[in-house]
């Protein structure tokens, strides 16, 4: 019976030796300490041997038992710091290593363009003022000169809604709007969604922007000269260069005289280049003194009042400022070309 024991300790630690895991370990616990562990089975069997043997052999079943236990738990211990070891390699952590940067977003370009826009303004003394969207036919097109069933108002493809609602083809509406209620002098800008019925194209969207300017006071106080002053100085701080600026003939029926306003190209500095098609000049917004019959249509006295007004677009603006070739970009969503600004 001594010979099995030392036969079964040599087993065990032979056992021992070799198990590489918890869950391994806690079979040869089974197998040699649980209920029906070798060792439990000797020494329940003791009962049957004479008293002088079941001495002799329970103390050295038991002096087994308590080996072998400790023998577990040291291998257990062992085991356990060994993986411990392992995770804390595969988790070190280096401090010195860059950090990886959060995303953030950012407003979108013409946005940014917008707020750019207004700052200026502000500091030459506009103040910044909001019109609907959804228009009358008498605010977008009767109020401003623009009859029915004049041609003019071939010039804006119009989308029209119900009622005699519309969505607003261009800010000038809020000209009127503003006249009605506010008496000159005045000074304003109205920076606003614009929508025409038309096909899109590299410079053409059914949904843009356009700032609007007013300027109004005592006949003879306000000229032509004031604006380009304010338009100049407005395009030098925007493009953050000098510019020049350059008035051609046009025609709006709001205004008289109307004109075309162009600025010199703030891309190639009038060298030439494909955004001013070589003519060292860009065409940028439509202006001119108001006409009478829209001080009329504000309730305002055109013998007492003179000013003049300009349209610009404000992708257009944008697109100059940042060398972009096609207005479809800002309204993608394309988060590769939207992250640059
Ligand atoms: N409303 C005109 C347009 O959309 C621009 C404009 C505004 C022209 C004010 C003259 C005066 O084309």
């Amino acid at each position: 019976m001594l010979q099995d024991l030392k036969l079964l300790k040599n087993q065990a630690v032979k056992d021992i030796k070799i198990v590489k895991n918890l869950k391994d370990l806690d079979g040869l616990f089974k197998k040699y300490l649980g209920k029906k562990g070798q060792i439990t089975l000797i020494l329940r069997s003791l009962k049957n041997l004479s008293k002088i043997k079941r001495a002799k052999i329970g103390k050295a079943a038991n002096e087994l038992k308590d080996f072998l236990k400790t023998e577990l738990n040291k291998k257990a211990q062992n085991i356990e710091s060994k993986a411990k070891k392992k995770t804390k390699k595969g988790e070190w952590i280096d401090v010195t290593l860059p950090g990886k940067r959060i995303k953030i977003g950012h407003l979108h370009p013409i946005t940014q363009a917008r707020r750019e826009a207004e700052n200026i303004f502000q500091f030459l003394g506009f103040s910044v003022i909001d019109g609907p969207e959804i228009e009358t036919e008498w605010y977008n097109f009767d109020a401003l000169n623009i009859p029915k069933d004049h041609p003019a108002r071939d010039l804006w493809d119009t989308l029209y809604l119900k009622e005699g609602l519309l969505l607003r083809t261009h800010t000038s509406p809020v000209q009127i709007r503003f006249m009605e209620k506010n008496q000159p002098p005045l000074r304003i800008i109205v920076p606003g969604r614009t929508f025409r019925y038309e096909s899109t194209d590299a410079s053409h969207e059914v949904n843009f922007y356009q700032i609007e300017g007013l300027m109004v006071d005592e006949k003879g106080k306000v000229t032509i000269a004031n604006y380009k002053a304010i338009i100049r100085e407005f395009l030098e701080r925007f493009f953050g260069k000098p510019a020049q600026i350059r008035l051609r003939p046009g025609y709006f029926p709001f205004t008289v005289i109307s004109f075309e306003m162009d600025v010199s190209c703030p891309i190639c500095n009038q060298k030439g280049c494909p955004a001013c098609e070589n003519s060292g000049w860009i065409e940028l917004m439509g202006a001119g003194m108001v006409h009478p019959n829209v001080f009329k249509h504000s309730g305002l006295n055109p013998q007492k009042w003179q000013g003049f007004a300009f349209g610009m677009g404000l992708e257009r603006l944008t697109m100059i400022k940042h060398k972009i070739k096609d207005i479809r970009f800002f309204y993608n969503n394309d988060i590769r070309f939207l992250k640059q600004f």
